[in-house]
């Protein structure tokens, strides 16, 4: 599903970029310029401020007769309905874990024991490594066969042909990534959903890289799974998991025998990061208030917490409310990457000897996140990434397990590609610093 285009909201940039204390940053008498969003998001005050709060007062375990462990419950309980806003799911579909690998380590094994040889799961060359392996492992383990769907390599999108002649009756389940870390493509997941219920197969997303940049709707998807990490849009390290409420009812986790039977605690291993989790509350907050921010733009005065408290919504009300102002956050988070896309990806092809892997022609960015993969003629990823870096500018080379992409693309035997990502706090004068230091590379 291409990032979709609303009235357009207004970014307040100022306000964004006085919430993260790390971009006032400097390298080597450089501002930080963080364009490294696709490896993990910077963090506003309030999460830090969050998870200090939490260990200063609250920290205890789960489940005691005691006011810090009540305390730690009740904040879980928020912010599981936080996530559950971010989503759009019920609050007990969602599942916290330590990153999505793990997370989507855990349940390919519990989706893994009902199946059987003969039986199918459908792969990308597209994903990162995180949503390949767990189910390529398992797939060994129990006899099943791996079908992979390929890519365009033109364009780097999915070959959807490809995908749907390999979805079988024999499916059980799709994995696929929302977006891609690699080179920025935006999948058509709800199509992808689509083909996978047709054949009565399971489709799990891999939402990671996509979360920052654009609103996921698992209701409207109609997913089975889809997985993300609250450290890619802003939050701390952590991953949370999408399962319907059916399917979590339905599978059998492996678990320890203590644990409860109910869901959604039944899929949590172990004691969860506790300070990570009120994190992602705070996270979430922020992200909506981005949402009323931008709003306030066009309807008048800032909806601030407090005011809707003293206004006594009813839960309810309130969370339709806080869903609404992520939406709004969206909006105005699209229409500024937007912008920066097209600088970003004009400069780029003004650049000599400067290739660009992934959709580059404006009238299809409706496909695309704005992560750029390129490689310049004459110079390794690595050595572009140490330069960029040594004035101040965070960029990524390598795979970064995106593995079966730079192998498919031929580019993992010299150093895959330099990754420029973009995220909603980058500014264009940002993205002017980039271009003016590949174009001096260059020609140095
Ligand atoms: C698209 C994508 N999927 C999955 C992962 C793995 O996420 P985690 O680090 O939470 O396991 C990443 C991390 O870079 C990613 O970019």
């Amino acid at each position: 599903m291409p990032i979709t285009e609303t009235a357009a909201l207004t970014l307040d940039l100022t306000y964004v970029r006085s919430q993260f204390p790390s971009l006032g940053q400097t390298i080597n008498g450089h501002p930080a310029a963080f364009l490294d969003g696709p490896g993990g998001t910077q963090v506003p005050q309030r999460v830090i401020d969050a998870i200090s709060a939490y260990l200063s007062h609250d920290n205890a375990n789960t489940g005691g007769a005691y006011q810090t462990s009540r305390h730690s419950d009740a904040m879980i309980v928020r912010a599981r309905g936080a996530m559950a806003d971010f989503l759009h799911c019920g609050a007990d579909e969602v599942i916290f874990g330590p990153n999505m690998t793990t997370l989507t380590f855990s349940i390919s094994r519990a989706i893994g024991r009902e199946l059987k040889p003969g039986d199918e799961i459908l792969v990308t060359r597209l994903d990162h490594d995180a949503n390949v392996s767990p189910w390529t492992t398992m797939a060994e383990d129990r006899g099943i066969t791996v079908r992979w769907a390929d890519i365009n390599n033109g364009d780097c999108t999915l070959d959807m042909a490809d995908l749907a002649s390999k979805i079988n009756k024999n499916t059980k389940v799709v994995a696929v990534g929302y977006a891609s870390n690699g080179v920025g493509t935006i999948n058509p997941v709800q199509e992808i959903v689509r083909l996978a219920h047709h054949v009565g197969a399971l489709a799990y997303i891999d939402a990671v890289h996509y979360a920052p940049h654009g609103l996921i709707d698992v209701a409207a998807l109609d997913c089975d799974f889809l997985a993300c990490s609250t450290y890619k849009f802003f939050g701390p390290h952590m991953g949370v998991l999408y399962g319907k409420r059916e399917h979590l009812q339905r599978f059998r986790p492996y678990k320890v025998r203590p644990n409860t039977n109910a869901i959604p605690n039944c899929w949590e291993w172990g004691t969860l990061n506790h300070e990570c989790i009120a994190g992602i509350e705070a996270c979430v907050e922020y992200i909506a208030d981005i949402g009323r921010r931008s709003r306030a733009s066009l309807d008048g005065p800032f909806d601030s917490a407090p005011g809707r408290q003293a206004r006594g919504l009813s839960p309810e009300r309130e969370r339709e409310t806080r869903r609404k102002d992520i939406e709004g956050a969206y909006a105005a988070i699209h229409e500024h990457e937007r912008a920066l896309l097209e600088t970003m990806m004009g400069g780029l092809k003004t650049i000599p000897g400067l290739k660009i892997y992934g959709i580059s022609d404006p009238a299809r960015f409706n496909d695309r996140c704005p992560t750029f993969a390129v490689r310049i003629e004459g110079h390794s990823p690595l050595e572009l990434a140490t330069k960029l870096g040594e004035r101040g500018i965070f960029t990524w080379d390598g795979n970064y397990y995106a593995l079966n992409l730079t192998e498919r693309l031929d580019v993992e035997k010299c150093g895959g590609f330099l990754r420029i990502g973009l995220a909603h706090y980058n500014t264009a004068d940002e993205v002017g610093r980039l271009l003016a230091a590949l174009q001096e590379i260059v020609r140095a």
